[in-house]
């Protein structure tokens, strides 16, 4: 089994990265010292295939669970869904030693965080993340929320989880559209700290979307480390953690403009990061070479550079909205080479503008 600590002084945690680890939840849980009593978490899709492995696990080890299954989707990530959940732990009579698990991708995971940091004023919380995306990225770091009519992810807490377990064999129940979408995050983790992993990722394209078990273990716990580094110098992004938004001002924007159904997140951010690269270029901050790199990558990943018959006028207008903004300005995450980023506001508008024509 591979672990990766998250050190966070008094809210440190690790995350047990191990094919079949669903089974050993209930065994890792309980060195914990919670109450018996637990509430899973999950959704309509991922309910029938893993619910009863993750409960028969908690059984033996003496837990009594209670699952409660959302309905799949972005939609969940709501007021209006938490309090369902809240009414479950209270039905349950989950007190405060009691844990809520997430067993799911991002949403159930962003909801069921959410619903932990602010049930009885916080409970323990536990990950149990079965998409690739929220494997390498969401469940790591304590990022919860629910969004809201005007935005996403608005109302919400940083609340770190007790434990993360992942187990890569889940990937097997993945579409290929998810599991390139969490493959474009990877992707994230070699531009903005790790070119030697960048050049992993292009030696091994093949067998990550043939889902090479060995592969993809290691991707993944490569992916944890580097986030659980970051996270543990600026947890609550006042400044490092910002560079874990590479591609993502521009993704989001996409991802909205689209109606959050024509692009999903990985997507967005696939193109996000093309044009971040391209921003980077026109600034004067990276060589060509190197957002050719990052093209021929996503390229091979199979996944979109461009979002076409999009229009940079309204892609802008999303802009200014974005968590990013501080102070009215933009942070952009930007590439000087594969490996490292630098974080800058004095991006032009009419850079920004010829990039945006360049990708729609
Ligand atoms: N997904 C970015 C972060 O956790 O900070």
């Amino acid at each position: 089994m591979a672990e990766v600590n998250v050190n966070l002084d008094a809210h440190s945690y690790t995350i047990h990265i191990t094919t079949g680890g669903i089974s050993r939840v209930g065994e890792l849980m309980s060195k914990l010292s919670l109450g018996n009593k637990i509430l899973i978490v999950t959704d309509d899709n991922v309910c029938p295939l893993y619910a009863a492995t993750l409960s028969g696990s908690l059984v033996a080890a003496g837990f009594k669970p209670t699952v409660l299954a959302v309905t799949p989707g972005e939609s969940s990530k709501s007021l209006t869904t938490a309090n369902t959940v809240f009414t479950e732990a209270i039905a349950s009579g989950l007190d405060r030693k009691s844990a809520i698990i997430a067993l799911g991708g991002g949403v159930v995971g962003d909801l069921a965080g959410f619903v932990a940091a602010s049930y009885l004023r916080g409970v323990p919380f536990i990950q149990v993340p079965t998409t690739l995306l929220a494997q390498v990225d969401s469940s790591v770091g304590g990022k919860t929320a629910v969004n809201h009519e005007l935005g996403k992810n608005l109302i919400g807490a940083f609340y770190q989880p007790r434990m993360v377990a992942i187990d890569p064999q889940v990937l097997d129940t993945l579409n290929d559209r998810e599991l390139k979408a969490g493959l474009a995050e990877v992707v994230k983790y070699g531009v903005i700290a790790d070119s030697d992993f960048f050049t992993y990722l292009q030696d091994n394209a093949s067998a990550l979307l043939a889902r090479d078990p060995v592969v993809l273990t290691h991707v993944i716990g490569k992916c944890c480390q580097i986030k659980a580094n970051i996270v543990a110098q600026d947890e609550r992004e006042s400044s490092l953690r910002m560079i874990l938004n590479f591609g993502h001002t521009i993704g989001h924007a996409i991802e909205a403009e689209g109606g959050y159904s024509e692009y999903n997140h990985g997507e967005g951010v696939a193109i996000g990061m093309h044009a971040a690269a391209l921003i980077s270029q026109h600034a004067g901050l990276c060589e060509q070479s190197q957002v050719t790199a990052l093209k021929k990558l996503l390229n091979r990943l199979d996944l979109p550079l461009t979002a076409p018959g999009y229009h940079p006028k309204e892609l802008v207008r999303y802009l200014v909205r974005d968590k990013k903004v501080l102070n009215g300005k933009v942070n952009w995450v930007l590439m000087s080479q594969i490996g490292h980023v630098e974080i800058t506001h004095e991006i032009t508008e009419d850079t920004i503008a010829a990039v945006l024509e360049q990708v729609t």
